[in-house]
């Protein structure tokens, strides 16, 4: 029998409690153990609960109870989820976790502590939700060169983006729908804001490169900018705009990583996700274009990839140990500066004239918009000296 603890009864805890029950058989056929919930553990009030039984408020019971070998840790935020997280770990128990926060700030520790106490650190669920990426990039991809990653990977802003793009919804409607299905966060800044993709495009890029950015280091855009003109041009250019987190390799071997929105051509495999859906691109050396695609949040296909991760800890139980993803955290010295990567980029400026040989895409209420060919920020805002610019889009080619 394997126990495990639920830390953290919200929206994916619960979930997986739900799932847990509704598929020991499955389960139990699958790994040949049979599971059971011992402890949820949530400070809030459960006391009419059916589970109330279950539930409890103090974290060093489950630390102290010999019975518990796994800890899904579905609190959220950094803090305590660390703390509790590190403490299982050097009690000798298995930790699984859809938390991208803890994972982007603190992954490195974690995974060593679980190296040093025999135990898994597991994360698939923090980034794409429900789509296996982190195994894959574990297992398959890991001995690959990567070439880049470009991914969408917030669920509320792609649903939000559909919802007003496609839809003629408003944000502040979308963004209420998105949290009324459960997509956004607690805080639903680190979605708008680009803040979650952030973190996830960072641990994406520590399992690419073997190194973590602090993702504060990072320049990040989110939607909030994104006007009725930016998506009437795009849609005259033929393309849609999407929150795209992005890491390469450059060619004097720094990292370059940015969240921004991007126009998508529709050569593109990201340029047909749509609603919930999130859409990660890997271009790898030898095994060319991955494309990976799933429901990127919500309550049972986050849950599900945790459940994924508790099976895959309960298969290797009596062996103790999968083969660890390990990162150091980076210099951010070594984090090229995004305004020296060449793009193409859309651009709009206050006036009727732009500079010659630029391909015109609007001219309305004075302001005038254009596609550059190739070349830096740092280019373009030279070229541009004495402009007012009004929106920067960038293209993801
Ligand atoms: N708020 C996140 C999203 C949840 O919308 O993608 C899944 O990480």
């Amino acid at each position: 029998m394997v126990k495990i603890a639920v830390i953290g009864f919200g929206n994916i805890g619960g979930g997986l409690v739900e799932l847990v029950e509704r598929n020991k058989q499955f389960i139990k056929k699958d790994t040949g153990k049979e599971v059971e919930i011992k402890y949820i553990v949530d400070i809030r009030d459960f006391s009419g609960h059916p589970l109330k039984k279950k539930i409890i408020k103090d974290f060093n019971i489950v630390l102290n109870d010999p019975e518990v070998s796994v800890v899904a840790e579905m609190i959220g935020g950094s803090h305590p989820a660390f703390d509790f997280s590190l403490a299982a770990l050097k009690a000798g128990k298995h930790v699984i976790t859809s938390n991208k926060e803890v994972v982007a700030n603190f992954g490195e520790i974690l995974l060593q502590a679980a190296d040093d106490n025999n135990v898994s650190y597991l994360f698939e669920a923090s980034v794409g939700g429900a789509i296996p990426i982190i195994r894959p990039m574990r297992e398959s991809v890991s001995s690959d060169n990567i070439i880049f990653i470009s991914g969408i990977l917030n669920g509320t802003t792609n649903y939000m983006l559909t919802s007003m793009l496609k839809n003629g919804k408003t944000f502040d409607q979308s963004l209420a729908k998105a949290r009324e299905l459960g997509y956004a966060e607690a805080n639903p800044s680190a979605d708008v804001d680009g803040i979650d993709t952030c973190r996830k495009i960072c641990i994406l890029s520590a399992l690419s490169y073997g190194k973590i950015y602090n993702s504060e280091s990072v320049y990040t855009e989110g939607i909030r900018n994104i006007s009725k003109r930016d998506t009437n041009d795009a849609e005259k250019l033929g393309v849609v705009i999407k929150l795209i987190g992005r890491t390469e390799k450059t060619e004097d071997g720094k990292v370059f990583i940015m969240v921004s929105p991007r126009m998508i051509t529709e050569s593109s495999p990201l340029f047909h996700v749509n609603d919930v859906f999130n859409g990660i691109l890997i271009s790898c050396e030898a095994l060319g274009d991955l494309m990976f695609y799933g429901k990127g949040a919500g309550r049972i296909p986050t849950a599900g990839a945790v459940l994924a991760d508790i099976i895959e800890v309960i298969k290797h139980i009596d062996t103790k140990q999968l083969p660890p993803s390990k990162w150091e955290r980076a210099d951010d010295s070594t984090l090229a500066d995004y305004k020296s990567i060449p793009m193409v980029f859309y651009c709009r400026v206050k006036g009727d004239k732009i500079p010659d040989g630029l391909k015109e895409v609007s001219d309305e209420d004075g302001e005038i918009s254009f596609v550059t060919e190739r070349t830096t920020q740092e280019q373009l805002e030279k070229m541009l000296n004495g402009y007012e610019i009004t929106s920067l889009i960038r293209f993801d080619v």
